[in-house]
């Protein structure tokens, strides 16, 4: 007897309509026509079913909070990072988590069942961190959201960062964060990476940086990021975030670079609805997209995901958080529209972010956790589209 038999499920990589048994929370059996009987069971009618979607790169503190003082009326990095300075001294605790539980709430719905969310440190009061180690807890039953201490004013630049993210670190957030590009020198960027890199060593932890989040191709912390994973043998535990001016860099030390990451095995994050908005926003024409090199990243074996980054905040003025849209907006300003790429499109909001997050037992095999999403759309529809 089993808990759970999902019927008739299509599924990527099987030529026909599978069925898909789980048991204590795994998944046990996917093969057509299990005999078995379930407690509970589904017909999928042949829709599409597939591990659950992921969020590499969110900001859980902010969302929702849009027009709060105001609107970014610029639609700059810049102008969002002050926006939120002029907010954060009226946050509260029930203020952060009413908004973070809302979208948790939203992104259940729309199937993502693991969210990995920046989380500021600069604050004296830590008020956003004691409000997201809540929410993790509340939403543990159905959500993993897994939190980045995050130094969005700088590690450097804001007094009292390094105290705060230590703190922040031993009250139990999961990875350690940065934003070199933001410090007031490229030397106090790379020396923030080296600091960053190493607390994360000692600690045994992961590192996601915001880095390089710019259209200024002298921009090249990814470069730092890279040889303190290889020094320090972080290898797999490093991811670097947006990315962005290596969409400006010169091919030729781009190509280094990306053979770079490659070989000390950093994940790279972009997040395309952020991307396409928030950068270029000095050029005239033509306008830079400003999305990192995800297609060529991909093609030397990076791992690449696709993260929301923003929904309704200083940053972003719209969003539901459906990471449908995320790959589809990656998909676009990528120019993936090959079959392969557009698989890895949506690998981006899947399998790749589960590695982004280092997710245990993801997927849709023997085995895994029995997650998985059922979206509406089937291979007979897209056989007979008239009926
Ligand atoms: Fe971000």
């Amino acid at each position: 007897m089993l808990d759970l038999l999902i019927r008739n499920a299509t599924v990527i990589d099987q030529p026909s309509p599978v069925d898909i048994g789980c048991q204590n929370g795994r998944i046990s059996l996917v093969e057509p026509h299990i005999q078995a009987q379930a407690e509970t069971e589904i017909d999928a009618e042949q829709q599409l079913v597939t591990a659950p979607f992921v969020d590499s790169h969110f900001h859980m503190d902010s969302t929702l909070s849009y027009g709060r003082p105001r609107v970014n009326q610029s639609g700059t990095l810049l102008e969002g990072i002050a926006l939120w300075s002029e907010l954060k001294p009226h946050l509260t605790v029930d203020d952060i988590k009413q908004r973070a539980l809302t979208l948790c709430g939203w992104a259940v719905a729309q199937g993502n069942l693991a969210i990995r969310s920046h989380v500021d440190i600069c604050d004296p009061t830590l008020t956003a961190v004691h409000a997201l180690l809540d929410v993790r807890e509340t939403v543990k039953p159905y959500l993993d959201l897994q939190l980045v201490a995050f130094p969005q004013d700088g590690y450097f630049r804001y007094a009292g960062a390094a105290d705060l993210l230590t703190r922040a670190l031993d009250l139990g957030v999961d990875v350690v964060g940065g934003i070199p590009h933001f410090e007031r020198t490229m030397a106090d960027g790379a020396q923030s990476v080296r600091e960053l890199c190493q607390i994360a060593e000692a600690r045994g932890l992961m590192v996601d940086m915001h880095c390089d989040e710019s259209d200024d191709p002298q921009s090249r912390h990814i470069e730092t990021l890279v040889s303190e994973t290889q020094r320090l043998g972080l290898h797999g535990r490093v991811t670097g975030s947006h990315l962005t001016s290596m969409h400006s860099m010169d091919n030729y030390y781009a190509g280094k670079l990306m053979s770079l990451m490659a070989e000390s095995q950093v994940h790279a994050v972009a997040n395309p609805l952020i991307n396409i908005t928030l950068q270029g926003r000095s050029d005239s024409y033509p306008k830079r997209r400003g999305m990192t090199r995800v297609k060529e990243m991909m093609q030397l074996g990076i791992n690449v995901a696709f993260g929301h980054d923003c929904v309704l905040d200083p940053w972003y003025s719209l969003g539901s958080h459906d990471m449908l849209e995320v790959a589809n907006m990656g998909l676009h300003v990528g120019q993936m529209t090959g079959i392969t790429e557009m698989r890895q499109a949506f690998n981006a909001v899947t399998s790749h972010a589960a590695e982004v997050l280092a997710l245990e037992n993801y997927g849709l095999e023997p085995g895994c956790n029995a997650d998985m999403v059922i979206l509406q759309f089937s291979q007979a529809e897209l056989n007979n589209p008239i009926h």
